[in-house]
This record gives structure tokens, C-alpha cells and sequence, in this order.
């Protein structure tokens, strides 16, 4: 049986689409930095779902990851009919204020990696009579968010990468969706050090559960995009009738760092 690959799937919202597609009777294979983590969930997995599940410790943030992990598919005779491009982070600061070296990394993981992952693993998935990529991007990628510019830069790229090659794959067995949640209560606001905000953000938070549930059923019933929660749905609905300048006011001053 093939199996699904989820990127990022130590915890957070790649954890949660891991533990749904597990209820669904899916073997997974789980990739991320943190082995004590992987080996946890992958032992999770198996105990509570029945299912196989197997995990590689890998940096994804380097340019050559998706030939790793596709040398690592051939040597374990792996075949997948799911890949979940999940892993990425946010930097919260302006371009001045940022690392080059952290905004490289975010660039390279959130966009590069996402891409190679498709093209390199893509003949894998081609191989099974029904597949699926489901790209990770965000509410961030439908308008400029000031001091979040590189992030949702990057997830805007997910998302228009992810629309122009479900065209070019729509006559193959592959479909491919990109899941743009909004603020989830995962590791992702400490990740981009923006604490301060928390309390902000949890008012609006859903729990990656609730988004994975959403996720997966989008996926399988071959949407393009899909917004979790209606808060999340309507705010992307709102921001496109707007005039661009209004969103990007609103949130110039919801996110001011005052460094
Ligand atoms: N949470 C939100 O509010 C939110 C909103 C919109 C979109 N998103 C997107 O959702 C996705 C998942 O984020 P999350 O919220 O679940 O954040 P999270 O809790 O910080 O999880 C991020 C996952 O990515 C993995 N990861 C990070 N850097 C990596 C690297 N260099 N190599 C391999 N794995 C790496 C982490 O594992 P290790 O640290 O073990 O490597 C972890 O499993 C991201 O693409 C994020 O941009 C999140």
C-alpha cells in the first residue's frame, strides 16, 4: 500500500494531518529535524491507528532534501500516493530588522523546497491510479502583510505555484490543493517571535485538528484552495473585494513591531 509523506509532521498542523489521514487507515511517513518527536508520533501512529509509520530526520532547509528524501523512498521501497508539503515558518520583523541568513532559510524551506519536493517527487506519485499534493500556504498569502513581507511573499508563491501546476497535472492522476490556514494554535508564533502577540492571535486561533479535518477532506474531494473556518474564509473573501492599500493598513498596524 502507498503511503502519505507530511513535511513538518514533529507537531503542529503537519502532526494533526498526519494523526487524520492515520484515522483514515493511511500508512504515513513523517519528516522533520526533531528525531524524539518523529519517533514518538510515528510510534503514535501505529499503536492508536494500526497503520505503518515510519519517519526521516532531515533538514529540510537544504537544497538537495528532496533528492534525499527521494533516495530514501528507493532504498525503503517506498511508493506514496500522498505528499504534504507542510514544513515552513514565519519571521516576524522587517526587512531591515531581519536576518539575511533567516530569510534565506525561510525562502528556501517555504518556497524551493515546497517546489523541488513536487518535481522530484512527483514520477513517484504519477506511478498510482489517484494521488495527491496538498501544498501548505496561509491567509498571509492573499494580501502584503508589513513585517511579515518575506512569509507571506513566500506563501503567495504556494499559492499560485500550487494553482498553475494542478492545471498542468489535470489530466494525470495527481490533483493538487493548497491549504491556506489562519492564525492555528501550533508552535508557529513562537517559531516567528511574535509572543507578544499571542493574545491577539488566540482570540482568532483554531486548533490544527479542526484544520487538518478540513484539509484532508478538501484535499480528497480535489479542491484548489481551501480556507479553514469561517472567520478565515470570510476575511480572504473580504480582502479581495477591497482595495489592496485597506488590508494592507489594517494589518501594518495589527502587526507593528516597535523594535
Ligand atoms: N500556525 C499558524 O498560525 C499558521 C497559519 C498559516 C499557515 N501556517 C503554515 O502551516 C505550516 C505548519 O506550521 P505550524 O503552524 O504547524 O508550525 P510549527 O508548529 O512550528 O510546525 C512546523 C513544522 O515544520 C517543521 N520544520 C520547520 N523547519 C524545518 C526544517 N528546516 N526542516 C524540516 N522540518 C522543519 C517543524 O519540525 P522540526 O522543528 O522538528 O524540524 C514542525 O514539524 C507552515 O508552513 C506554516 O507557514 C501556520
Amino acid at each position: 500500500m502507498a503511503y502519505a509523506l507530511v513535511t513538518g509532521a514533529s507537531g503542529g498542523i503537519g502532526w494533526a494531518l498526519a494523526k487524520e489521514l492515520a484515522a483514515r487507515k493511511h500508512d504515513l511517513l513523517l519528516l522533520a529535524r526533531s528525531e524524539e518527536s518523529l519517533k514518538k508520533n510515528a510510534q503514535e501512529l501505529r499503536q492508536r491507528f494500526n497503520v505503518q509509520a515510519d519517519y526521516l530526520v532531515i533538514d529540510l532547509s537544504i537544497t538537495d532534501a528532496a533528492l534525499q528524501v527521494r533516495s530514501w523512498l528507493l532504498e525503503k521501497s517506498y511508493d506514496i500516493d500522498i505528499l504534504i508539503n507542510n514544513a515552513g515558518f514565519g519571521s516576524w520583523g522587517t526587512l531591515k530588522e531581519l536576518q539575511r541568513s533567516e530569510l534565506n532559510q525561510m525562502m528556501q524551506l517555504n518556497m524551493l523546497t515546497l517546489a523541488d519536493f513536487c518535481k522530484v517527487l512527483l514520477p513517484n506519485l504519477e506511478k498510482n491510479p489517484r494521488a495527491y499534493i496538498l501544498n501548505i500556504s496561509s491567509t498571509a498569502s492573499y494580501q502584503a502583510v508589513p513585517t511579515l513581507t518575506t512569509y507571506a511573499a513566500t506563501k503567495a508563491f504556494v499559492l499560485l505555484f500550487s494553482r498553475g501546476l494542478r492545471w498542468e497535472l489535470k489530466d494525470s492522476p495527481v490533483s493538487v490543493s493548497c491549504l491556506s490556514p489562519g492564525t492555528t494554535s501550533t508552535g508557529f508564533i513562537d517559531r516567528a517571535n511574535m509572543g507578544i502577540l499571542k493574545e491577539k492571535a488566540e482570540k482568532f486561533s483554531m486548533e490544527p485538528e479542526q484544520v487538518a479535518k478540513i484539509a484532508i477532506n478538501g484535499m480528497l474531494a480535489n479542491k484548489a484552495e481551501i480556507i479553514p473556518g469561517f472567520v478565515n474564509w470570510t476575511t480572504v473573501k473580504l480582502v479581495q473585494l477591497l482595495p489592496k492599500v485597506l488590508p494592507e493598513l489594517i494589518a501594518r498596524n495589527l502587526y507593528k513591531t516597535d523594535k
